[in-house]
């Protein structure tokens, strides 16, 4: 499938750029008998303040980023200098933007759901309701910013693609952004299809909050665990992809640092479940083996942040050398761009 040179970061500068029993519903669904689509409306009208938040949050970055383009500071610019006319590509600006909101939403939504599962710190005033209460309306905006982020860069792919008909512009751009192995050069032949599967298990795991009932508490709590794979995922890709991020510097570094606190949170909620059927020792063996596994995975990813910080070894690119008056140039992230940009 086609793939657009400007919005590939690769081709200028990567080398391949409750608590219920099984059998009975909730109290709260029981209360419900109006159904699913009753509870999802009910829960978008209460996301709608949060929701503002949320754009006024997406405004505020893509404002930053664009004046960032026009100033010509942008790392992005670094990696794809074809993009610096910052009028012309804002639908690419305001797609990093939705991304960059959805990512903090996702963080914490994940953060307000481990402190309703764990125990919550002594400090913290606001009850297990309402921390569930907020986990839901951020559940539902974090998907919408996501989705914001993909269908702002199939807008741009659709803009750009103008010697093509209508339909071809709007196949190509589709297929590069939605499906898995569509988008067919450098790094986004990885990075793309973890958003989307990032993308798709959030909204297939958020929403089967309201088909908990006929999927059964169970079934439900068990998918819902999964959840943190997608945001394992969203970062995974942030780093991998993200132009804002791709070279060694304080962006990507206080990206690592942040996983800190999150992480601190999930191994509390391992260690200290508010359920004590899932206290560590407690359940049948394979419940028990999953749960150490767990502790373990997320003790180990603990160490390998930290040591992330202490060495500075990031994953990021090295920023390229100012080239010498009069050489070629191979603007390049990663000094290896023949492929790319060409020398
Ligand atoms: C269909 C799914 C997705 C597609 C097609 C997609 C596409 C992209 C592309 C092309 C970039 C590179 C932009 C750049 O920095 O130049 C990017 C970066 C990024 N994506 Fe995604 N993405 C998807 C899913 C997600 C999800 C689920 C998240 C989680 C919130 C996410 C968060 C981000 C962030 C934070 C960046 C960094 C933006 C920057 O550097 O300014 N993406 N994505």
């Amino acid at each position: 499938m086609a793939t657009d040179p400007r919005t590939d970061p690769t081709r200028h500068g990567g080398r391949g750029h409750g608590h219920a029993r099984a059998s009975a519903p909730p109290a709260e669904a029981r209360a419900r008998p109006d159904g699913a689509r009753t509870a999802l409306a009910a829960d978008l009208r209460a996301a709608v303040p949060d929701g503002l938040a949320a754009l006024a949050v997406t405004a505020s970055v893509f404002g930053f980023l664009f004046l960032r383009v026009r100033s010509g500071e942008s790392a992005t610019l670094e990696v794809m200098p074809d993009l610096a006319d910052a009028g012309e590509y804002w639908m690419y600006w305001l797609s990093q933007a939705f991304g960059w909101a959805g990512l903090l939403w996702a963080y914490l939504t994940v953060a307000l759901g481990l402190l309703v599962a764990g125990q919550r710190p002594g400090r913290l005033r606001v009850s297990p309701r309402t921390l569930e209460r907020w986990h839901r309306t951020t559940s539902l905006n974090t998907l919408v910013l996501m989705t914001g982020h993909a269908v702002m860069f199939f807008a741009e792919l659709v803009r750009y693609e103008a010697a093509l008909g209508w339909g071809d512009r709007l196949l190509t751009g589709f297929v590069d952004t939605f499906v898995p192995g569509g988008y067919s050069s450098g790094t986004g032949r990885l990075a793309i299809p973890i958003g989307q599967a990032a993308l798709y298990l959030a909204a297939l795991l958020g929403l089967s909050f309201y088909l908990r009932r006929r999927i059964g508490p169970r079934t439900w709590r068990t998918l819902h665990r999964l959840v943190v794979v997608t945001y394992a995922l969203s970062v995974w890709h942030t780093l991998l992809y993200g132009t804002n991020v791709w070279f060694d510097g304080w962006p990507r570094t206080t990206l690592w640092a942040l996983q800190l606190p999150l992480l601190a949170l999930l191994l509390a909620r391992l260690l200290r479940p508010v359920r004590r059927g899932e206290r560590l020792g407690a359940g049948a063996w394979p419940a028990r083996l999953a749960t150490g596994a767990a502790v373990l995975a997320v003790a180990l990813t603990m160490v390998a942040v930290v040591a992330v910080l202490a060495t500075g070894r990031d994953g990021g690119r090295a920023r390229p050398e100012p080239a010498p008056a009069g050489a070629l140039t191979r603007t390049a992230s990663e000094g290896d761009v023949g492929e790319s940009r060409g020398s």
